[in-house]
């Protein structure tokens, strides 16, 4: 059986860690990288999404790929485009300040399973809620989503990280030390406050959303929600950096 790990280059441990994964399930791993052009909402975010492809073999082969696919964009989208339309959460959230976005990686998915017709793929925790919208679609591929990797600081591996500062660097653990802090938090109120609190000392983070939601629905968690998460997207140095953290023991 063959297990997909879709990508969009610009590999760094994360992705090995999906490929490490994959690769513990069966004998074939095939990596995908393609930069899905209907995933971005304007020209200047692809032209800066970062490339490097002979690295990307590197690391996609070390990691244990049997197979490194990078169509063009062509054999994905062979004449007109089909744009399939995402789950209902894919308007919430990212979905809200990337609108279309979660529309693009649900085409683009559902084009890879057709090409490559894996049993199983394997996504990344870090992008949560593309993980919940992607088990929403109606395949019959096994998704397998893997936790977050981290710097040492705690900052969650994005292949947008090279593009912060070096203070921006600095300040981008906020993030995490907001989620972490907010964790065992005993109510919803109080972890939302920690969370806020956390951030409001950074001033270089500027937030679109920091939230704690029920993992299923995307609604706001309240404290009799069985399984929440904070979920927090923001910009340093601006660059886009989101992240999440399931709440509670
Ligand atoms: O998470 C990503 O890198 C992309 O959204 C994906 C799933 C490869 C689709 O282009």
């Amino acid at each position: 059986m063959s297990v997909l790990v879709p990508t969009m280059g610009a590999l760094h441990k994360g992705h090995q860690a999906l490929i490490k994964r994959a690769r513990s399930l069966s004998k074939e791993v095939v990596v995908s990288i393609f930069i899905n052009p209907l995933q971005f909402e304007n020209e200047d975010d692809i032209a800066k999404y970062p490339r490097s492809p002979e690295r990307d073999i590197q690391l996609a082969t070390l990691a244990g790929a049997t197979e490194i696919w990078m169509p063009d964009y062509a054999e994905i989208y062979p004449g007109e485009i089909t744009k399939l339309k995402a789950s209902p959460i894919g308007d919430l959230f990212e979905g809200a300040s990337r609108p279309g976005h979660f529309d693009g990686v649900v085409t683009v998915v559902n084009r890879l399973f057709e090409i490559v017709k894996p049993e199983t793929a394997i996504f990344g925790e870090k992008d949560f809620q593309q993980l919940q919208i992607i088990r929403a679609m109606q395949s019959n591929v096994e998704i397998i989503g893997v936790p977050t990797v981290r710097e040492y600081d705690g900052l969650a591996l994005s292949s947008r990280n090279v593009r912060l500062s070096q203070s921006g660097r600095v300040s981008a653990n906020v993030i995490y030390r907001a989620m972490a802090a907010a964790r065992l938090a005993p109510t919803v109120a109080i972890a939302q406050e920690i969370i806020e609190t956390t951030l409001a000392t950074d001033a270089g983070f500027k937030s679109d959303y920091a939230v704690i939601i029920d993992e299923e629905s995307f609604n706001l968690a309240t404290d009799e929600t069985k399984n929440k998460r904070a979920i927090i997207a923001g910009w340093i140095d601006g660059v886009r950096l989101i992240d999440n953290m399931r709440m509670g023991a």
